[in-house]
């Protein structure tokens, strides 16, 4: 073959553009699959041997060679060029060289379509495997701090207002909860991206006597894909897996947003440690969240991975189309944020100081714990809704008296219900407050230790 004759050259009587072949290269960005490209051949030439397609020679030809090409590329002596097209035309152009006419055998039975679907499910099979350590990394984390954190009171905020006061124990496994599922859904997405798809050829399969199942044991994938069309124009895999890294960052997000605001000199309920801060060029006073607030960032650019690639998918016409190339770099950056931004937040979450004084203080004001007085008119009989009339008028009154619900005396309680008690003085506090919420799911110091020790703490 001539240095610039294509694999595929044969019908062609005019070499193939400059600009074109610039526009469709992808060996720029799919060079990273280099490893599964090579992991995927090799079981494909062990499988063909085996069916008595190649010669055991030529198969060991053929891995010997994939094998010393992987180390070349690993030690950056092998370059690519775009005009190698994209990373399957590159290593094999490499075997050629190196092993000559075997290396040609290598692609029978099989097509890109089929080759880079295979790939990218290696490589994401991979990848999950790694955030899904990251997930857990950071679920250990939030963990950590809850279990440090049992007996910090929290103002709740639904609005943005004050609600309730609750644990920050709670409100960290809050986020423990959420990567939970996170992880969930990880194992399940995985289900779907470790089906092996070689064997269904260009689209319709190969009518070579090609052992499949072989080749999805020597890959370690359970299954084989049962449609050689589907198998060529499926990405649900791809887009499931972004679906789940949007979610994923978007939880990161919603966590990053609260310790922007907590970290305000308005709230001061938290101290980012120095390290995960960044100054300003003129301002010398401060410290600002810039990691929490590229994570929150970044989960916009998550969700534009996401988009991108339903929106490729969503007019194809069946089979492969070359539209396909583009559902790698959305891949491949939403793998590299979603991994970086666990990590980063892992590291930051270790070492957030908060403040425990502040934060019983804000829970303590904007009357907290008055569904706690409602809550208490409805255990001596009176109906939820006039009970919530009665304390409604109870905080109107001490609004105009610059009261707090603590500093009424038994017969002020009186006035708006003749049927209040001393024992009353009982709910008013948001450490009571908390410690009533012993349902299920509730903030209760009890209920909420219960908890961490089923999430596999102390
Ligand atoms: N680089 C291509 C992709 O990423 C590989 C498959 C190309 N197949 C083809 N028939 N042109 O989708």
């Amino acid at each position: 073959m001539k240095k610039k004759e294509k694999p595929w050259g044969g019908r062609f009587s005019e070499p193939t553009d400059r600009q074109v072949e610039a526009f469709t290269a992808s060996i720029h960005f799919d060079r990273r699959l280099y490893r599964y490209d090579i992991e995927g051949s090799i079981a494909h030439a062990r499988m063909l041997a085996r069916q008595g397609i190649l010669t055991k020679d030529e198969m060991k030809a053929i891995v010997t060679g994939l094998e010393a090409i992987q180390k070349e590329i690993e030690l950056g002596t092998l370059l690519f060029s775009p005009d190698d097209e994209d990373i399957h035309m590159a290593v094999e152009k490499a075997l050629t060289e190196r092993i000559g006419e075997a290396g040609g055998k290598l692609h029978t039975g099989r097509s890109r379509n089929d080759q880079i679907a295979l790939d990218i499910r290696l490589y994401l099979r991979d990848e999950i495997g790694q955030i899904k350590h990251l997930v857990g990394d950071l679920k250990a984390g939030f963990l950590e701090q809850a279990r440090k954190e049992v007996g910090t009171i929290l103002p709740g905020y639904t609005h943005m207002q004050k609600a309730q006061p609750v644990l920050l124990a709670h409100y960290l496994q809050a986020f423990w909860e959420m990567l939970d599922r996170d992880e969930g859904r990880l194992c399940d997405c995985l289900k779907r991206v470790e089906v092996m798809p070689l064997g269904a050829a260009a689209l319709a399969g190969t009518g070579l006597p090609i052992d499949r199942h072989y080749v999805a044991r020597l890959l370690g994938f359970p299954e084989v894909t049962s449609n050689s069309m589907d198998t060529v124009s499926d990405r649900d895999f791809a887009a499931e897996f972004l679906f789940v890294a949007s979610l994923i960052m978007m939880h990161l997000s919603r966590f990053c947003e609260d310790l922007v605001l907590w970290s305000t000199d308005e709230f001061g309920y938290v101290e980012i440690s120095d390290a995960f801060t960044t100054g300003s060029s003129i301002m010398p006073q401060k410290k600002n969240p810039d990691v929490a607030e590229l994570i929150r960032g970044k989960t916009g650019r998550v969700y534009g991975d996401l988009v991108a690639m339903l929106t490729s998918l969503k007019g194809l016409p069946m089979t492969y189309n070359r539209d396909l190339q583009e559902d790698k770099e959305p891949l491949f950056d939403a793998v590299d944020t979603v991994k970086a931004s666990l990590g980063i937040l892992a590291a930051m979450l270790g070492r957030l100081r908060f403040n425990r004084e502040r934060m019983e203080a804000g829970a303590s004001g904007g009357f907290s714990t008055a569904t706690d007085v409602a809550e208490y008119l409805v255990m001596k009989g009176v109906p939820f809704r006039e009970a919530h009339g009665i304390v409604g008028r109870l905080v109107a009154f001490c609004i105009s008296q610059k009261k707090a619900l603590t500093d009424l005396k038994l017969t002020e309680f009186r006035k708006f219900y003749p049927g209040f008690q001393k024992d009353i003085f009982g709910c008013l506090t948001v450490r009571q407050s908390v410690n009533a919420r012993k349902v299920i799911g509730g903030t209760a110091e009890e209920t909420v230790s219960r908890r961490i020790k089923g999430m596999g703490g102390r």
